[in-house]
């Protein structure tokens, strides 16, 4: 394991939806951690994936492809830049045809091996929050607090509902609510890296507590695990 230099690792996984990415973003900024947003660069690489119309069935093909995708992640206050391979996906990786397009994309061998890769390298050294659906299962398995956040499927498509409602997608709760539980069987049955639970995670159930409530009690585990353990923060 290198030498955790700028902290510890936080990993939180879970279910679209159960509110992960506002939550790594605001518990990052208490900390003094970066936030890594895995969900966004398995968005951006089904986004190139999808343009340079790669056969997601043709194995080297997407092997090759993989190889050269280079995604950066930049924050900016409370917004996030995706680029991918030199251009700005930002906006276009969160439709929701982009997520449930991901959502098959990512279940692909070459694709998780090429991610798996990146968000090592770019973690290890510590001082993270890293958000998404294998984080503390296979990303880093040895991380030091792991959390398992998740809610209902009515309360996440109600959420995400409300999100793309507010950017001006012609959405309904039905439909919403649907593409949630559709994408929870898809992530959750793929052979590699299945979205599931740590058997060190700390479990969060959103559906009734306010994004403070989930902070304050992530950050107190936080402290008490650094007291704890006389980690140097
Ligand atoms: O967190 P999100 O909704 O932006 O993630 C988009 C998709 O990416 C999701 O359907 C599952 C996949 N994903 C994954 O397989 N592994 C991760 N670590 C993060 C996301």
């Amino acid at each position: 394991m290198k030498k955790r230099t700028d902290g510890i690792i936080i990993a939180i996984d879970g279910p679209s939806g159960a509110g992960k990415s506002t939550v790594a973003r605001l518990l990052a900024d208490r900390l003094g951690y970066r936030q890594i947003d895995t969900g966004a660069m398995y968005r951006a690489a089904a986004l190139l994936i999808d343009r340079a119309e790669i056969d997601p069935d043709d194995t080297s093909a997407l092997e090759y492809f993989c190889r050269q995708l280079d995604i950066k992640l930049e924050y900016d206050d409370a917004r996030q830049t995706v680029i991918a391979n030199g251009s700005d996906v930002t906006n276009q990786i969160r439709t929701p045809e982009m997520s449930l397009l991901t959502s098959r994309i990512s279940s692909l061998k070459p694709v998780r091996n090429a991610l798996l890769k990146a968000q090592r390298l770019m973690g290890e050294s510590g001082g993270v929050v890293l958000e998404g659906r294998d984080i503390g299962t296979v990303v880093f398995p040895d991380a030091e607090l792991k959390f398992y956040l998740s809610a209902s499927p009515e309360e996440r498509g109600r959420r995400r509902c409300e999100e793309l409602t507010a950017k001006g997608e012609p959405v309904t709760l039905e439909q919403t609510i649907s593409d949630v539980i559709k994408r929870d069987r898809q992530d959750s049955e793929r052979d590699i890296a299945p979205l599931c639970q740590a058997e060190d995670a700390i479990v969060i159930d959103s559906s009734r507590l306010t994004v403070e409530q989930v902070l304050d009690k992530m950050e107190q585990v936080y402290r008490e695990k650094i007291n704890s353990t006389g980690m140097a923060l």
